[in-house]
């Protein structure tokens, strides 16, 4: 049968290591670079449909931790009992109610990408939405000093979107994966150490 053209080093390492998706790899290099999840730490991951960074998130957090997935689709081949699924459109999302149910979070990792139409406006202009909205949840379920990951397609916007992120961390970073396909826009916006800008407002 002729190779598909995906079926590249990572989807054949995934598979044989028994991860969800191949993306794992960018979640375990940025986190090896970054040190952004800790043991004991709880873990908001959105956008985790099939799973591999809430699979990756679950090992790193151990049983002290917690891992809460959010994403359209069920991540059905993705159990443990430190993780909990919310079906749910992140614009939709009832960010008090989760608050009030599981508390706040170390890290919010977001890995959220809309359906692509090929066109590349319309597809960044998507992805510009779901990183503000990505930001937007990590500014009410962070706690200080929590650290923010998500992914951004390189555009116009990706300059303010960055500027937004070191407005509310201590640091910012910009970061391409070696695990990224060649032509790829994707790039990572990683914000280390949450500033509660509104405590005390
Ligand atoms: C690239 S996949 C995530 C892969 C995942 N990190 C993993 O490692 O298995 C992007 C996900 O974003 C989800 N998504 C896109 N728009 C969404 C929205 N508005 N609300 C919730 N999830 C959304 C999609 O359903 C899709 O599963």
């Amino acid at each position: 049968m002729k190779a598909n053209r995906w079926d590249d080093h990572y989807t054949r390492r995934a598979r044989d290591e028994k991860w969800l998706a191949r993306s794992v790899y960018k979640l375990e290099e940025i986190d090896k670079k970054f040190n952004l999840i800790h043991k004991g730490d709880r873990l908001l991951d959105l956008g985790c449909y099939p799973g591999s960074w809430s699979q990756y998130g679950i090992k790193k957090v151990g049983l002290q931790g917690k891992v809460i997935g959010v994403d359209l689709s069920s991540p059905t081949k993705l159990a443990s009992p430190n993780f909990r699924f919310v079906q749910a459109d992140v614009f939709s999302l009832d960010m008090a109610a989760l608050a009030g149910e599981v508390g706040q979070m170390d890290v919010v990792i977001s890995d959220l990408a809309p359906q692509t139409t090929g066109v590349k406006l319309t597809d960044v202009s998507r992805s510009m939405d779901l990183v503000r909205r990505a930001l937007q949840i990590a500014g009410a379920m962070l706690r200080v000093k929590g650290n923010f990951l998500c992914k951004v397609f390189e555009g116009e916007d990706l300059r303010s979107f960055k500027a937004e992120v070191a407005a509310n961390f201590e640091a910012v970073r910009l970061f391409r994966s070696q695990a990224t396909r060649k032509h790829s826009r994707e790039v990572y916006l990683i914000g280390l150490g949450f500033v509660d800008r509104q405590a005390g407002v």
